[in-house]
């Protein structure tokens, strides 16, 4: 289920992650290569000079980039934030939702069409797509409509997939996520849990 390789090749994925597609495979297979014969072949064009790195400022240049370059790319392969998050739990009690019948209902629907495995609510949630705890200050009610049903760049379209009421209570809950919307609370104080167990969107 997990495509993430070892740790130690973390920074080899996401270095192919932010290739075009197109590319992957000579990378794969020519790029160590490469690596192998420039090492091996090093020695033969250069080799004579000093060795106190205090005498070789580029030699170690190259060295403390090449290591700090690993590191934020095996950080940034751990979190794999270009894959959707099927890990995400169904019933997020972080999500403030209110005791309007549509909102609930549409973060329901948020979950069961898996737009939460890519999209990021109140922390919740992939990084697949844009994080859309405040869409309702950046996009209107017919922009989220158009957005949904067509979807976009690396966003599957829901058009066919989801009804007409589905469709509006999830419009009236993302347009509900705006920084000034009070922080809903059931009466005894507790965020309202939602229920419901979310579906992956169909592959295409
Ligand atoms: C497979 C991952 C994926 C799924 C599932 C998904 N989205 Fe998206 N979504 C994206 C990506 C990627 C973008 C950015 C697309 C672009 O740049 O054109 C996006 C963009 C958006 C935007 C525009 C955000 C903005 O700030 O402009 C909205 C709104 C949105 N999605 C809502 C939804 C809703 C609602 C669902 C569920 C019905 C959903 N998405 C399901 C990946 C996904």
């Amino acid at each position: 289920m997990n495509p993430a390789p070892d740790w130690y090749f973390l920074f080899y994925f996401a270095i192919l992650s932010m290739l075009p597609a197109s590319m992957e495979t000579w990378v794969i297979l020519g790029g160590p290569l490469v690596v192998i014969l420039g090492l091996l072949f090093l020695p033969l064009i250069s080799n004579k000079g000093d060795r106190a790195p205090s005498r070789r400022p580029w030699a170690l240049a190259v060295v403390v980039t090449t290591i700090t370059a690993l590191i934020i790319l095996t950080i940034y392969g751990a979190k794999a934030p270009w894959s959707p998050n099927f890990a995400v739990q169904p019933i997020a009690d972080s999500i403030p939702v209110t005791a309007d019948a549509a909102v609930r209902d549409g973060a329901q629907v948020f979950f069961s069409k898996g737009c939460i495995y890519c999209h990021e609510v109140n922390g919740d949630g992939g990084q697949r797509g844009p994080n859309l705890s405040r869409v309702g200050d950046r996009l209107s009610e017919d922009q989220l409509i158009i957005r949904i049903n067509n979807g976009g760049h690396n966003m599957p379209a829901f058009a066919g997939r989801i009804t007409h009421d589905e469709l509006t209570t999830l419009v009236a809950f993302l347009t509900s996520r705006r920084a000034d919307y009070p922080s809903p609370r059931s009466p005894d104080g507790a965020n309202l849990p939602l229920t419901g167990t979310a579906s992956p969107p169909d592959r295409r």
